[in-house]
């Protein structure tokens, strides 16, 4: 079964853009395996838009890869993304163009579907600009999950709508995988906020099968690259993970992990055996915010084995107290229990009875996971 947790890997397009080549994709194959990002879970190398001529082969309708990023073609590149034991993912389009003005395609699912399936893919993205006017989106999805089915390989379905027509509500119907819920992520604190802000009341959709995928990931970006704009510290890069952790979205890494030996506060982040835990949890159930004054928010979510994991979000400017009283967890006092807590960061463990304070820095978080104790 594919999607059984989040998906996990890395995808081209936060950094490189359209600047992608064999190289790249040699080269962060070789990094994914060395720097333990497989072994961590990040299986899937994802080549995102503009790795095509811009047009189709006349002859055969075919997409053709760029022979100058790709001079060896496609199944190659697979090849040795599969030779390092990762899986290999591409993209496409349901309207007639990519967002980079690439063919999309738009009448030729069953075609590029096989195409993809003959380079080896074990993965597309499929987005959702160039839609024609008169075509219906959700039907659009549905034709790409059926010639994914048809392909003869089994392919990871991202869809890529950005939330519109409701997506939530019906991708799942199609076949998907996961599912962008928001538009484009970019550098800096205020996107990621904003995109974990706009999905708390959809993350019930989200679940094992298919996942709200909240996008890429930017720890490590530091203001370089494609959607570059501004960067983040390295605590609100903390805080970016821990969300997408606790909000079961699929983990795919943006930077350029060529970097990260240089990077070990964001390795040690993105390998986090705790945080990807919570992100792995087998039941997915979904976050909740318990409470929220002035943007410190508190967010829980059940695990399996009776653990809770619990963050403690300061998204506000300013430093203050994040809070949560165990009553509003559904632990009242009069139960008896307190609450063993793990710190995610530091490993370390204390008992709680009724209720948790803690002095939070501005865009800074706490991750917790918990157990009820007498
Ligand atoms: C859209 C998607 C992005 C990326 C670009 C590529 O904007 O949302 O994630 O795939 O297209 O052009």
């Amino acid at each position: 079964m594919l999607s059984r947790t989040p998906p996990m890997g890395f995808n081209t397009w936060n950094t490189f853009g359209e600047n992608i080549s064999d190289k790249v994709i040699r080269e962060t194959a070789d990094v994914m395996v060395e720097t333990g990002l497989l072994d961590a879970g990040y299986n899937y190398l994802v080549i995102d838009d503009c790795w095509s001529l811009r047009e189709r082969d006349p002859e055969t309708n075919k997409i053709v890869p760029d022979p100058v990023k790709f001079p060896d073609g496609m199944k190659a590149v697979s090849d040795y993304v599969h030779s390092k034991g990762l899986k290999f993912g591409m993209y496409s389009c349901a309207g007639t163009r990519t967002c980079a003005d690439y063919p999309g395609s738009f009448d030729h699912e069953f075609l590029d579907a096989k195409t993809f399936a003959e380079y080896g893919a074990d993965f597309l993205k499929y987005d959702f600009c160039y839609k024609p006017q008169s075509a219906n989106g959700p039907l659009l999805y549905r034709k790409m999950g059926m010639a994914l089915k048809a392909c003869g390989r089994e392919i990871l379905f991202s869809a890529c709508n950005w939330g519109c027509d409701e997506v939530s509500t019906w991708i799942r119907s199609t076949g998907a995988h996961m599912f962008r819920s928001t538009g484009d992520i970019n550098d800096n604190f205020r996107s990621f906020k904003d995109i974990a802000m706009s999905q708390i009341d959809n993350l019930a959709y989200s679940g094992v099968g298919c996942f709200n995928d909240i996008d890429m990931l930017i720890c490590g970006m530091y203001g370089d690259g494609n959607v570059a704009n501004g960067g983040c510290t390295d605590e609100e890069y903390k805080t970016h993970f821990a969300l997408w952790c606790m909000f079961s979205s699929p983990l795919m890494l943006g930077s350029d992990l060529r970097k990260l030996k240089d990077q070990p506060f964001i390795l040690n982040l993105i390998k986090n055996k705790n945080l990807i835990r919570i992100n792995q949890d087998e039941e997915s159930r979904p976050a909740f915010a318990v409470n929220g004054v002035k943007e410190r928010i508190t967010f829980a979510k059940h695990l399996s084995n009776n653990e809770i994991a619990i963050m403690f979000a300061n998204l506000s400017d300013s430093d203050g107290c994040c809070e949560l009283f165990f009553d509003e967890l559904g632990v009242p006092a009069s139960s008896g229990y307190g609450l063993e807590m793990k710190d995610c960061f530091t490993n370390q463990t204390m008992v709680k009875k009724e209720y948790f304070r803690h002095f939070l820095k501005a865009h800074s978080c706490e991750v917790y996971i918990c157990k009820l104790v007498k």
